[in-house]
């Protein structure tokens, strides 16, 4: 047996995903030393509640009340704790001691990034999250380091499990939005809030992690556009699959390449879009075979083309095999020395706002049935300079001694969302739509 050198594991959490960390820490600790060349040695695991029943039957001397004295003296430490305090004193506590630390937050990366980021710059520390962005499916790594010499020009994600569990059971098992929330709760797969899941923040801190790796640029999270799914029911569901299509709530971080509009005050160069949203995907399209709880990130890149990284994107043990795996790299770099695996922001590429995002969109509309309609809303949304690809009209009902009212799907040529959302205004507004029943993006097509 060879005889590493020990390195000190400070685990911080013991809930869903900590448990399993240190269960196959402890159970694999073998294994793992011969991969990093270190001997992981779990030297303790701070909780809230020493009294808290948990699942696992780990030794109870090493839970601990006092994450603080944990963190000094330890060579590695995993934060799975959760949300932005105390995690965040803890891990700038834990850089500035000289440890290397592993993360699957990405409440606190989304947040507090640049700031812990440029912490372990300052002493020479490593940070590593592979479990922030889509639990166990490898997508940090190959967004830092395979992908490093290409440019990645989009990306398009299904980053959260709770949303896509809840859609995709609307579109197979006509089930109601409420009803599988609360089945998705249950089964683990949503935030403790699960607004954080449903109305998109869950997805947007993810996003913006993705983007500032695919791009070289800090993004923000307040720069990330984000809309949730509690809007999208079982009609919208129902016509989506009518058209051809399938409503999946997407992360999508683009490559832009703008020219000059003066109206719009934009100057010609590059720039990134990043944005959550529920948008139709063609059932064709990779993305609309991701069904339950799975994630999946379609990566578009100039010189390598499509790649499809797909798999668990919560669970704890699955989350703890990508932040295992974070544990030897940071065990082998805290042995070897040097500055590690470094990524780079300096691209430094402005962020448009979604109003300068440019996408097709399917628009629904519920209007009177009578002559000159159609003109109408053509006319309105050629005005709008937004171009008609398809249209469909079906008699949805007849008010009795009232006007006929026919529903509209009108499909469009891409548009520019500000356009576009000036138009669907001046729709709302006109004589002959009654209501406007969805306007939804159209990706991957
Ligand atoms: P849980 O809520 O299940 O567990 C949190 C753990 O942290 C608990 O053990 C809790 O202690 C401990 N804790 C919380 N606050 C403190 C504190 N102030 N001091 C000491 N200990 C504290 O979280 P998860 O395991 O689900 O998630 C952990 C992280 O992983 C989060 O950042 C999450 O976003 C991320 N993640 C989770 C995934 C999942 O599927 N669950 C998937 C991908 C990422 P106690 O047990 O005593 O309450
Ligand atoms: N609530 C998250 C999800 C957990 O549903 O994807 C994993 O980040």
């Amino acid at each position: 047996m060879i005889d590493y050198r020990r390195l000190r594991v400070a685990l911080l959490g013991a809930g869903a995903v900590g448990s399993q960390v240190a269960s196959l820490l402890l159970r694999h600790g073998d294994e793992l030393a011969d991969r990093a060349g270190a001997a992981l040695e779990l030297v303790g695991i701070a909780v809230r509640d020493l009294d808290a029943p948990r699942d696992t039957d780990l030794p109870r001397e090493l839970f601990t009340t006092d994450a603080e004295s944990l963190i000094l003296g330890a060579d590695i430490v995993i934060e799975l704790m959760g949300g932005i305090e105390p995690a965040r004193t803890y891990l700038l506590q834990a850089i500035n001691s000289g440890a290397d630390v592993v993360t699957a937050n990405k409440a606190l990366l989304a947040t507090h990034g640049s700031e812990i980021f440029d912490a372990a710059d300052q002493v020479g520390a490593q940070v590593y999250y592979e479990a922030a962005a889509a639990g166990a499916i490898p997508i940090i790594r190959p967004l830092r380091d395979s992908l490093a010499g290409d440019r990645v020009q989009r990306i398009m994600g299904i980053v959260n499990g709770t949303t896509n569990y809840i859609l995709d059971r609307m579109d197979t098992e006509g089930a109601e939005l409420v009803d599988v929330l609360t089945e998705a709760q249950a089964l683990g797969y949503a935030e403790s809030d699960p607004t954080a899941d449903v109305e998109g923040y869950d997805a947007a801190q993810k996003a913006a992690i993705l983007a500032s790796l695919a791009f070289h640029t800090a993004v923000p999270l307040s720069a990330v556009h984000r809309e949730g799914i509690m809007t999208i029911d079982k009609t919208m569901i129902d016509a989506a699959r009518h058209a051809g299509y399938v409503i999946k709530l997407l992360a999508v971080c683009e490559r832009l390449q703008e020219q000059t509009d003066a109206a719009a005050s934009v100057s010609p160069g590059e720039s990134i879009s990043v944005r959550v949203y529920p948008a139709l995907v063609p059932r064709t399209h990779p993305l609309a075979s991701v069904h339950g709880a799975n994630n999946a990130v379609f990566v578009q890149a100039e010189a390598a083309g499509n790649l499809m990284f797909y798999g668990a994107g919560a669970g704890g043990v699955q989350t703890a095999s990508a932040v295992l795996g974070d544990v030897v790299s940071a065990a082998r770099r805290h042995i070897a020395g040097g500055v590690g695996v470094g990524e780079s922001t300096l691209a430094n590429l402005p962020v448009v706002p979604i109003g300068r995002v440019t996408t097709r969109y399917q628009i629904t509309l519920e209007v009177d049935d009578r002559p000159g309609v159609l003109a109408t809303v053509a006319g309105i949304l050629s005005d709008g300079r937004v171009s008609i690809a398809t249209m469909e009209q079906t008699l949805e009902q007849t008010l009795e001694g009232g006007a006929d009212t026919a529903r509209l799907v009108i499909g469009t040529h891409k548009a520019r969302e500000q356009d576009l959302s000036e138009t669907v205004e001046r729709l709302a507004a006109s004589g002959v739509v009654e209501r406007v029943a969805s306007v939804l993006r159209v990706e991957g097509d």
